[in-house]
């Protein structure tokens, strides 16, 4: 479209106010091919790949989401090391060019970590290195990495850390977004145990984040989305590796009032044993053509059979339709029964509430979300479910003794709930239709939430939609100081305007 728009205004084909913005188009076009051969000369050919090519059709198929696998950007920059991010990042600043920054891929939304051309894409997947530090307590990740294989690296080291609940899932934008993992309730966000961050700041310098070195920018990297820095290394606690015990057990979907309940009873006993993850996935399942409700069940504390039956009683106690629990199983077989639920390829949205600890509201958009898809249900691979995951008041504490959050989240709000309400579907042509009943959902559980005075403000951004106002939903306070951070380390905003994708402050 673009080059034939281009050749057509240089043959003078175009009217003057067409040929305005194709005159833009094609500065912005010239800019682009002069930020990739500068990075090819610089970075050598294997580094910068163009569209057409193996290795950048490779990388693009890698995304989770079918929409973000359809953007092409100009050439995608496949760095190895920080230093390669730092060449990209004083190339394509000094260029002018727009830019996007990917992990592994799994934000769902198209744009969220990728960008079209003319816009640069920064690559990190290749980036994924596992170090064990010499005494077992850190572990560094390079950001590229899945939980999969990072697992598989530490068990001969008999650690693990707290990460994803799929295998599947990225190291970069989870730890950047915050993370939760079945370690949450007992040891916080993922990016709670961060003890340091090797970061590329706007002006391409590698400089470290942690307690003692630039402390302020530390703690904005628990909130700072792409505004503050391309994290190139985390540093993350490492914990001893324990037997695990859990899996999924489904239910008969007119048990959902009863299995919250279970639920709710599950998250009060968690400050006496911090130990287990759970949730509760309420939706339609494309397999069984009907409604379905499942929990899924984690319990990563020593082999203690007496506390973790305690754990989950009530949850165990209603009759199931299939379990798949077992004892002794590693991270990676609890994780993939997720990533046999949520497949890559598909076109997807994630929208998320926070909400107190309700059974009724969770009925409610449970209920909701069954008429609002009433007329999708049926068209080529859709399904929606709506997971709702325990924020513990213990995973609170665990997040204020790290140092607390940017995030506006504190113990004081009690034991939460979040909401992820994750669509499917197989059809660009059903993509408007999709996005209408998320949004009919998501604008029903507000109200109604609010109307209950059972809301939480706080919009979780490795689940919100583009366009919900998750900055916002830190509270002023925080913003604000987030916006220090972010002057003090991109003064002239370089990343502001030209580093697309993620969340903007
Ligand atoms: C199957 C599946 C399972 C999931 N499970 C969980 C779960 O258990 N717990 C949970 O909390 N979340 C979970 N999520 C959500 C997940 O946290 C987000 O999708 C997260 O953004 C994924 O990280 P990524 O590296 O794959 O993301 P990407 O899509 O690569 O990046 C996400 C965002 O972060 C930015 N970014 C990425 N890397 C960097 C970096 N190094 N420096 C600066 N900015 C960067 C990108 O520009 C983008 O805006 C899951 C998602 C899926 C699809
Ligand atoms: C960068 O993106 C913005 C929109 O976000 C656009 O206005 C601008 O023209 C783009 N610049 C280049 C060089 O592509
Ligand atoms: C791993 O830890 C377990 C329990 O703490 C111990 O029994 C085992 O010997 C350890 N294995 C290695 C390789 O250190
Ligand atoms: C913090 O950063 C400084 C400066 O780069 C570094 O010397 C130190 O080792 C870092 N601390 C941690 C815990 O990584
Ligand atoms: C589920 O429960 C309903 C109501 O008790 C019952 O009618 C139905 O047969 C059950 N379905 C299955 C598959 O057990
Ligand atoms: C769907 O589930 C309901 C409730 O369990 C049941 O009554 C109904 O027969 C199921 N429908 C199909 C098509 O299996």
């Amino acid at each position: 479209m673009r080059s034939y728009a281009t050749s057509l205004l240089l043959f003078g084909l175009l009217a003057p106010s067409r040929a305005a913005t194709v005159a833009h188009d094609l500065r912005e076009e010239i800019a682009a091919r002069d930020c990739c051969q500068t990075l090819q000369s610089q970075l050598g050919p294997t580094a910068v790949l163009f569209p057409g090519s193996a290795g950048f059709q490779q990388l693009v198929n890698s995304y989770y989401s079918a929409q973000e696998s359809e953007i092409i950007s100009q050439c995608r920059v496949s760095a190895h090391s920080a230093q390669d991010v730092s060449d990209a990042i004083k190339i394509i600043t000094k260029g002018g060019c727009n830019f996007s920054v990917r992990s592994a891929g799994h934000m769902t939304w198209a744009g969220a970590a990728n960008i079209q051309a003319p816009g640069v894409a920064i690559d990190l997947k290749q980036m994924n290195a596992v170090d064990v530090s010499a005494d077992k307590k850190v572990v560094s990740l390079g950001p590229g990495n899945s939980w999969g294989p990072v697992y598989d690296a530490l068990d001969p080291f008999n650690v693990t850390v707290v990460g994803g609940r799929s295998n599947t899932v990225g190291v970069g934008g989870f730890i950047l977004g915050g993370g939760f993992s079945n370690l949450s309730p007992a040891h916080g966000f993922a990016s709670d145990n961060v003890v340091n961050y090797q970061v590329v700041l706007a002006n391409g310098r590698i400089v470290n984040a942690n307690k003692t070195s630039n402390p302020d920018l530390f703690h904005g990297l628990k909130g700072g989305s792409t505004n503050l820095g391309i994290i190139t290394r985390y540093d993350v606690n490492a914990f001893p590796l324990t037997p695990k015990w859990g899996g999924s057990r489904g239910y008969n979907v007119s048990q959902g009032p009863a299995i919250f309940d279970a639920m709710i009873k599950f998250i009060k006993k968690l400050p006496q044993e911090p130990l287990g993850g759970g949730s509760v996935v309420w939706g339609y399942s494309e397999d069984l053509k009907n409604d379905t409700i499942f929990g899924s069940f984690a319990y990563l504390g020593a082999d203690a059979t007496e506390s973790k039956a305690q754990l989950f009683s009530e949850m165990l106690d209603v009759p199931a339709t299939f379990d798949t629990i077992r004892t002794n199983t590693d991270q990676q077989w609890l994780d993939s029964e997720v990533d046999v639920a949520f497949p890559g390829g598909l076109r997807r949205i994630f929208s998320t509430l926070t909400l107190k600890v309700d059974r009724e509201i969770a009925v409610g958009i449970y209920q909701k979300s069954h008429d609002a898809f009433a007329g999708l249900v049926g068209k080529p691979g859709v399904s929606w479910t709506a997971s709702f995951q325990p924020i513990s008041v213990t995973h609170l504490q665990a997040t204020e003794r790290a140092g607390g959050t940017p995030q506006g989240l504190s113990p004081a709000d009690g034991d939460l709930i979040l909401l992820n309400l994750n669509t499917v579907w197989l059809e660009e042509s059903d993509d408007a239709a999709m996005q209408a009943a998320v949004r009919e959902v998501i604008n029903w559980g507000t109200k109604e939430a609010k109307k209950r005075n059972v809301l939480h403000p706080w919009l979780y951004i490795n689940y919100a939609l583009p366009d919900q106002k998750v900055y916002d939903s830190y509270g002023k306070t925080n913003v604000n100081a987030l916006l220090k951070i972010k002057n003090k380390f991109d003064p002239k905003n370089t990343f502001g305007k030209l580093w697309k994708g993620g969340f903007k402050l």
